[in-house]
């Protein structure tokens, strides 16, 4: 795993903005369609402002692209402003062109999430393997909603969020935890293997813990997010806040000072 430590959350963005822009700009892509994996939650937010900027003032294409979310809420009827695909589409897929008909999720809203799960693999399956899958992480180790006890080897299927997470995501629900929905769909750990390129972002002291358990502590479905550590291609995006609890800090900066040039992400 490459663990990016840097100085403020804006520079996090332009790391995951430039994972994402080098996938785009592949030189053996050929304007080929391509899958992005998508993740919600507010971790993301400065690198899709940052993308956006890059699509409207550099003329950064998305062209082709077909955008995968992680996970969804059940039971939020469709066009709900905190469904996850709504949330996509107001913060990153509208403003750079995505049609909406090409940014798929887990299909919460349908009424039948048991089926649901199956036929997302399925949709991921055949427009697959996602070139680079960007991922937050929840203040329990959570990546997507695959909660501590997920699968190391889960795929895309129905789970019932920790109370925490409810609570953790009140504020979208008008800090409401009740309000929140108690299930969710969420692609599975697996599943998120899949993907070339694992990018998670984590920014703020309150990541600090999952952040320094998922990357340096030991392999667990304690921790989900520690999954990564079997990935053969993992870029790690943190903030000093996120980052103070690595143990290897001094290392992962010393790594990026050297790095060669050219090395990419
Ligand atoms: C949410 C999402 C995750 C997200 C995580 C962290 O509940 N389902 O995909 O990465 O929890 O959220 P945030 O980035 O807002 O801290």
């Amino acid at each position: 795993m490459e663990v990016v430590l840097l100085p403020t959350p804006e520079d996090c963005g332009r790391v995951v903005a430039d994972a994402v822009q080098a996938v785009l700009t592949a030189p053996d892509r050929r304007g080929a369609p391509v899958a992005l994996g998508l993740a919600t939650g507010s971790s993301p937010l400065l690198a899709y402002r940052e993308l956006i900027r890059r699509h409207t003032e550099e003329g950064l294409s998305f062209a082709g692209v077909e955008a995968f979310l992680l996970d969804e809420y059940v039971g939020l009827p469709a066009g709900h402003p905190e469904s996850y695909r709504e949330v996509i589409r107001r913060e990153l897929t509208d403003a750079v062109g995505i049609d909406p008909a090409r940014v798929h999720g887990p299909d919460g809203a349908g009424g039948d999430p048991l089926a649901a799960a199956p036929a997302y693999e399925e949709r991921l399956r055949a427009a697959g393997p996602v070139a680079v899958q960007l991922l937050g992480i929840g203040a329990n180790g959570h990546v997507g909603f695959n909660e501590p006890g997920s699968s190391l080897a889960s795929r895309t299927r129905v789970k019932t969020l920790t109370e925490q997470t409810r609570a953790d995501n009140a504020r979208f629900f008008g800090g409401d935890a009740g309000a929140v929905p108690r299930h969710v769909l969420t692609q599975g750990l697996g599943t998120i293997l899949d993907a070339r390129h694992l990018v998670l972002v984590a920014t703020g002291e309150g990541k600090a813990a999952p952040v320094a358990a998922a990357v340096e502590g030991p392999l667990t479905a304690s921790v989900p997010g520690s999954v990564l550590q079997l990935h053969p291609h993992v870029t790690v995006v943190v903030d000093s806040a996120a980052g103070s609890r690595l143990a290897r800090a001094d290392h992962y900066r010393y790594v990026l000072e050297h790095k060669l040039a050219d090395q990419g992400w």
